[in-house]
């Protein structure tokens, strides 16, 4: 269905399964072992050869010469594939093709492909390979590209008179922050095992996107997208690094193709930092100025970062200020560079997880310069409306105030002094600090269908993937519970092109997108089995597994007979448009800053979020702390660090690329505030997985400061800089 008016009631406002905190229904697979990850289907896809590639070792430049010979002739090596015999591919979009030229477009590039018997064998040869190179000169310093960065694309966003409200205001910052590049640092490799049947493909392939993925190979392999399977039925982990395709699925495919066998590749964790993708760098200029009693006046907000020549992503980390906060004075845009490090591309919520990481703290600036608590300071700004579009886009529902006084009250706000260096525990020295959190709720597209069968057992299907977040189980309960069936009647099928093609798993909307489409199979169903008992469905209950109407009360499976299947589809509507959309929260941290060393360590750390209903407040929780540990990552240890010599990120494994381990956790805490959104989706759910990391950083940085005194404007906030 499409959504264009507030939703009125729904079966799931008795919210007797949904939006109650039910163990992961996928939960005893994974811990035993027996959930499948893309590389292990060693039963369902036997004999597969092993393919490794080779990276490339200059980030600038061409091959002029690959010597295979040793690596063909080592033990156990089926081939080698370079860009001299590798077949021709298709371009254009985000179509991803390999081993196509002698151009080296960024360090880390497939260069070859060895495939052999077994994994030690195909990393052995790959090691054999040798290439020789011409380097050029690359660029991949962010502040010198800066220079030639583009003018925004889709404009700049202006309001009211930005230059002259800036230099009137009776209390101003101008200040430039700027954030490394990251990893996404997901647990699961990207891995594919390819396999073909004629001139059908099959993938087993880690992808967030699934159909997205399809098209994108499709294009690159000039074949039809109907003729493309990809099955990722368990996914560990990807915070967007398993949005786009990459080497392993489309050099998988060229082999298994070229071999006649089915052919297994994965990417070394090595690999993965400079051949995948990573959340770009950015420089933030901040501009904000307000009155004497902190109402902001005129807020202007610069990023730029950087990406290779033709990749269309960008970091908008200035987009989330568009909505943020009141001021009758605005200049918001995103500029990109161009650089010739690995693609950038989407990590866990892009845009606002680097922009907050400036504005929250520069706001924070503010806030001191003016002498006003910096709880108040976002709570005087708080707006009901989008400030650009005025009373005409009121939020569907903002809760930012609400969770900044439940934090603050909960946290122990009043025990803060608002002079640093003044609060003293042995040879720490402790700070408190807080920030808001804001990301925008989005719903896409989604097909799913449903399946009642003659034992009373509902089948849920749609190629939605599970990347660690949650998705069987909240499906589950949305389905279980708009049927009236008890949760272990349901078993849900995701993750496989062959269903009807779900949103897949990115920017937060995949619960709310997918969720809606199988209740919308579900209410599909309902007509169905309520007009096999000549009833109209209005005048059905559906509980316990029965159908109740009309005096009588049926079993729904005996109703199913031979089983009954039904569509349902989400179609995004006017909602979206009439009304601004967006998750809140706000983020308390305290933190002591050693007196000698400068060492940081985090002492407590609190969420409050609001995201309308929550499917399942246990999921969403895990969710919420998830994106907090990762803000910890970005406020205290996580850099890519670049070589501007050579063109790489030099700390390449989970050694030297640093996210927090429990013992920088001690204490932390996620809650949520009642909230139901009937703008959003008859879930009245918004978007929950990147919430938790919005802000999260800024709020430790914030700590930081009120603790010693030392403001860094550039992260991450390491011992050398407090120094
Ligand atoms: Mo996300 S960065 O859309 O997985």
């Amino acid at each position: 269905m499409r959504y264009d008016k507030p939703i009125s009631m729904t079966p799931l406002d008795a919210r007797r399964i949904v939006a109650q905190p039910v163990d992961r229904v996928d939960g005893p697979a994974k811990l035993s072992g027996a959930a499948t990850y893309s590389y292990e289907y060693h039963e369902e896809v036997p004999g597969a050869a092993y393919g490794m590639i080779v990276p490339a070792a200059i980030a600038k430049g061409r091959i002029v010469a690959i010597d295979s010979a040793a690596a063909e002739a080592a033990e156990g090596v089926l081939m080698v594939m370079t860009h001299r015999n590798a077949p021709r591919q298709g371009s254009g979009g985000d179509a991803a093709p390999q081993l196509v030229g002698s151009e080296i477009a960024h360090h880390g590039q497939a260069v070859a492909l060895v495939v052999a018997e077994t994994f030690e064998q195909a990393r052995h040869a790959a090691g054999l390979v040798r290439v020789d190179y011409e380097r050029e000169p690359g660029r991949f310093d962010l502040a010198e590209a800066e220079r030639q960065a583009r003018p925004p694309r889709g404009g700049e966003h202006r309001m009211g008179d930005f230059e002259a409200a800036f230099a009137a205001s009776p209390f101003a910052v101008d200040v430039s922050y700027t954030t490394p590049d990251q990893a996404h640092a997901m647990m699961e490799p990207h891995a594919s095992i390819a396999r073909w049947d004629g001139d059908r493909l099959t993938l087993w392939s880690a992808q967030q996107l699934p159909d997205w993925s399809v098209g994108d190979i499709a294009a690159t392999l000039a074949m039809p997208s109907e003729h493309i399977r990809i099955i990722s039925r368990f996914i560990g982990g990807g915070f967007g690094g398993k949005i786009s395709v990459y080497a392993d699925a489309i050099l998988s495919a060229l082999a298994a193709r070229a071999l006649g066998r089915p052919v297994k590749l994965a990417l070394t964790r090595q690999q993965i930092f400079n051949g995948t993708s990573h959340r770009p760098a950015t420089i933030q200029r901040l501009r904000l100025g307000c009155d004497a009693e902190g109402r902001l006046l005129a807020i202007g907000h610069d990023s730029v970062s950087g990406n290779l020549p033709g990749r269309s992503f960008e970091e908008g980390a200035a987009s989330q200020t568009r909505l943020l906060y009141a001021a009758p004075n605005r200049l918001i845009r995103n500029r990109k560079a161009v650089l010739d490090l690995a693609p950038a591309a989407s990590m866990r919520a892009p845009g606002e997880a680097a922009g907050l990481l400036a504005l929250e703290c520069a706001l924070d600036e503010l806030a001191e310069k003016a002498g006003i608590d910096p709880v108040e300071m976002r709570v005087i700004n708080d707006t009901p409306h989008d400030p650009e579009r005025g009373p005409a886009r009121p939020f569907s529902s903002r809760k930012l105030v609400e969770a900044l006084r439940e934090g603050q009250r909960r946290f122990g706000w009043e025990r803060r002094d608002p002079v640093p260096c003044r609060v003293r525990d042995g040879r720490w020295l402790v700070g408190m600090g807080v920030a808001s959190a804001i990301r925008e709720n989005y719903v896409v597209e989604a097909k799913a269908r449903v399946r009642l069968d003659g034992q009373g057992r509902l089948t849920v299907e749609t190629s939605m993937t599970d990347i660690g977040t949650g998705s069987y189980t909240i499906l589950a309960q949305v389905a279980a519970e708009a049927m009236g069936l008890p949760l272990d009647a349901v078993t849900v099928r995701l993750g496989d092109t062959r269903l009807p093609r779900g949103p897949g798993s990115g920017g937060s909307w995949g619960a709310n997108s997918a969720g809606t489409a199988v209740y919308d199979a579900c209410m599909a169903l309902r007509d169905m089995l309520a007009q096999k008992a000549g009833l109209n469905s209005t005048d059905a209950r559906f509980e316990g597994g029965m159908m109740h109407g009309g005096g009588r009360s049926l079993a729904l499976a005996e109703l199913a007979g031979e089983g009954v299947s039904a569509e349902g589809e989400m179609l995004p509507g006017g909602l979206t448009q009439s009304y601004a959309q967006a998750s809140f929260g706000a983020h308390f941290a305290e933190v002591g800053v050693a007196i000698d060393s400068g060492e940081v360590r985090l002492r407590r750390m609190l969420g409050v979020f609001a995201a309308g209903r929550l499917l399942n407040p246990k999921t969403a929780r895990s969710q919420a702390i998830g994106g907090m540990v990762f803000g910890v990552g970005a406020a205290l240890m996580e850099a890519n660090v670049v070589d501007r010599r050579h063109g790489l990120f030099i700390n390449h494994d989970l050694a030297e690329y640093h996210v927090p381990a429990h013992a920088d956790l001690p204490d932390i805490d996620a809650i949520f505030l009642d909230e139901e959104d009937d703008k959003s989706t008859p879930l009245k759910t918004k978007g929950v997985g990147e919430l938790g990391i919005c802000g999260a950083g800024a709020a430790i940085a914030n700590a930081i400061h009120n603790a010693c005194g030392v403001r860094v404007r550039d992260y991450p906030v390491t011992l050398d800089k407090l120094l």
